[in-house]
């Protein structure tokens, strides 16, 4: 018996994968994963054996899906392109790695997917699954099947009695976590006009958001957010949970960009990371703060885009990551102290910091009598640092 496990969310695409996979001959194993998709998962195995699946799993992998997925990206201030916080493409190394867990157990030879062709999930999923299990074929069913609209799986879904929801189809495609929403499809589909407000999913308009600004003190203890407004938490995904109901509320976290997917097609997707907006501005102010600047700077150069590269195009499970993840994790030891944010109308601002390894020295930087910078240092230092100027200004002047 060919044996399958297949990363199942219970929507109509999904659900008919797994009659079309039980027609093909294939005894499917279904894997849903709660990554804080906000969705009640409670019917999904009655679902899914519905569909024809012998075997349904659902795991709550809020808090794994925090630490080991987006704390290390955050760390590495990873932003695709400079907007992108990788919210989608976190999930797929993590669900690829349950899978290939399940495969093992149940004795499965193959995954299955439904990414469709053009996407950037595809490449996720398989290079996931083959870092981990070379021998393990994966099979994506939307790049082959025959079905060429909606109407046509709902056909196919009656016929072979596959529970579907038959709501009204909203035009978007939507892929929602606990680090953010990413939306695509329909009236996006045109760069030029601007989101409607009904493809927003987690965030209020700026427009709606309350007329008064709110603060916020988020604690870090060796980079890692442990506490928000005094309140500390032994989970990261309740703290990031409940960040992205505040900054929510306040329209922070709406990123509208046209981006270049890994199959060459410029795309146009909305994202919403209310929570994870928040914390990026916060830690990298902290890292600023308590890291001398050598370091720094070598990391601003070497890291957020590296890194924002990897995620996307699907190379988590490589030395590279690794790599990178404990030289930020080096940076991170020193990341303790609390950072204050104001949230209004759809802006998050660091408003105020203070670390115990804080490298701001208030003699040195300041302008009043309690000064205590060496002001012919100064001169000296400029003196040196500008003499190859001075040679090559009077190179220019032919003297
Ligand atoms: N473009 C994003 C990425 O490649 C999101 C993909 C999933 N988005 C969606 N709306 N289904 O990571």
């Amino acid at each position: 018996m060919k044996r399958v496990v297949l990363a199942y969310s219970g929507g109509l695409d999904t659900s008919v994968i797994v009659r079309w996979l039980t027609e093909r001959g294939y005894e499917v194993i279904t894997y849903t994963a709660d990554v804080g998709q906000g969705e009640e998962l409670s019917e999904i195995p009655q679902k899914a054996k519905a569909s024809g699946a012998v075997e349904a799993v659902v795991e709550d992998v809020r808090e794994e899906f925090a630490r080991e997925y987006c704390l290390p990206t955050l760390r590495a201030l990873a932003l695709y392109e400079g907007k992108y916080p990788l919210t989608a493409s976190l999930s797929r190394p993590l669900i690829s790695k349950k899978l290939v867990e399940l495969a093992k157990k149940f004795n499965a030879n193959y995954v299955a997917h439904g990414s469709t062709g053009k996407g950037n999930d595809q490449v996720r999923f398989e290079l996931s699954v083959w870092a981990l299990d070379p021998d393990i074929e994966v099979i994506a069913p939307v790049r082959e099947w025959e079905f060429r609209a909606r109407e046509e799986q709902v056909e196919y879904a009656k016929k072979h009695n596959i529970p579907v929801k038959v709501t009204k189809e909203k035009p978007y495609s939507i892929d929602r976590n606990l680090w953010g929403v990413s939306i695509e499809c329909g009236p996006l589909e045109d760069p030029w006009q601007e989101p409607p407000e009904d493809a927003y999913q987690i965030t209020t308009s700026p427009e709606k958001a309350p007329d008064d600004p709110e603060y916020i003190t988020l604690t870090f203890k060796e980079g890692v957010p442990a506490a928000l407004n005094g309140k500390e938490y032994k989970k990261l995904s309740e703290l990031i949970e409940d960040l992205n109901a505040i900054a929510g509320r306040h329209g922070v976290g709406r990123i509208d960009m046209v981006e270049n997917r890994l199959v060459g097609i410029k795309s146009r997707e909305i994202y919403e990371a209310p929570g994870a907006s928040v914390l990026y501005e916060a830690y990298r102010d902290l890292l600023s703060l308590t890291v001398d600047r050598f370091t720094f700077h070598y990391f601003l150069t070497h890291v957020p885009h590296e890194y924002a590269k990897m995620v996307y195009e699907g190379l988590w499970f490589t030395p590279l990551r690794e790599a990178l993840d404990a030289f930020t994790s080096t940076l991170a030891k020193l990341v303790t102290g609390e950072v204050r944010l104001k949230l209004f109308k759809g802006s998050v601002s660091v408003v105020g910091r203070r670390s115990e390894n804080s490298l701001y020295v208030e003699d040195l930087a300041t302008y009043s009598e309690k000064d205590a910078f060496d002001h012919k240092a100064g001169k000296l230092f400029t003196q040196v640092w500008g003499l190859p100027l001075k040679v090559l200004g009077r190179r220019r002047k032919g003297s």
